[in-house]
């Protein structure tokens, strides 16, 4: 299958989706996202891959968001459209009977990290910077980061970053729990693989049920996902959200 803003490559038992936007940071516009659920969902009957590894193009960034252009003039309903969409995107990820694992390469921000936060495993190269800026924007997250982010890290220091839009390192990130290891930026891939290795000497049947089950464990807060999609979508074309985007575009801070 070819694509327009994804590669993807089968090494061996690692299929790897490398998001290919470099210019802009590998920001997530909606066909970059629709064109990764289409290819996990691809490789979900091939019995040879048994990871699955999301990284960005280049050095800079894994991802810096969702396509701000992009969206900066949606209006409700189209927000709300965009966030009901972003979800089943981070909801294939995370419900992948075969392991995802993001490998973070650089700049993990707003989508960019929601979508790091619905694979199963976050390695996170020395570089690598991670943050929730949507309320830059006038914007709550609206990829269900603002539920991911407090099953990761808690609820304090989630709202934390939530509403401060701090950027924190690797480091932080691995000390928060946000990643469960950092590697050199040239390792990352192959760090990854070995990850790989080790999960295709176990059972592909427990592995999926392993996943099934602990994703179990969070259906209760499924309702704070569907609060996020109407919140996410009732931002768009306020104030704050028009004073944010226009920031953003203009290269200098919002002034709320
Ligand atoms: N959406 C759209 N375009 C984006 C983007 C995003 N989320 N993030 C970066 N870009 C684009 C920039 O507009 C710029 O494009 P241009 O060269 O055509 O002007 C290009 O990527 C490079 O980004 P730039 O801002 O010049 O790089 P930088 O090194 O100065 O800053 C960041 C890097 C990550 C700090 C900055 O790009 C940024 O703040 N991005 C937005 C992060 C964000 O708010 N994400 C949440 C979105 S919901």
């Amino acid at each position: 299958m070819t694509y327009n803003n994804i590669i993807t490559v089968q090494e061996k038992n690692a299929y790897i989706i490398t998001i290919n936007r470099e210019s802009k940071l590998n920001a997530l516009n909606i066909e970059t996202l629709q064109e990764i659920k289409k290819a996990v969902l691809s490789v979900q009957d091939n019995k040879e891959i048994r990871g699955i590894i999301l990284t960005g193009k280049g050095t800079k960034a894994f991802a810096a968001g969702a396509d701000i252009a992009e969206f900066a003039n949606f209006d409700t309903k189209q927000g709300t459209q965009m966030s009901i969409d972003g979800h089943s995107v981070m909801n294939t990820l995370e419900n992948s009977k075969i392991p995802t694992i993001a490998a973070i390469n650089g700049f993990s921000l707003g989508g960019g990290n929601e979508l790091a936060m619905a694979c199963h495993i976050r390695i996170a190269s020395e570089n690598a910077k991670f943050g929730q800026p949507e309320v830059n924007l006038g914007l709550p997250p609206g990829y269900g980061g603002t539920q991911r982010l407090v099953q990761l890290i808690g609820k304090s220091r989630a709202i934390e970053l939530l509403i401060t839009a701090d950027t924190i390192n690797a480091l932080q990130a691995l000390d928060y729990g946000l990643v469960s290891k950092i590697v050199p930026i040239d390792n990352l891939i192959d760090y990854c693989k070995e990850l790989i290795n080790k999960i295709s000497g176990k059972s592909p049947s427990a592995v999926a049920k392993v996943i099934k089950c602990v994703n179990q464990h969070f259906e209760s807060t499924k309702t704070g996902f569907e609060i996020e999609n109407i919140e996410f979508g009732n931002s768009f074309g306020t104030f704050d959200f028009i004073e944010g985007t226009n920031a953003f575009n203009e290269k200098r801070k919002a002034n709320f």
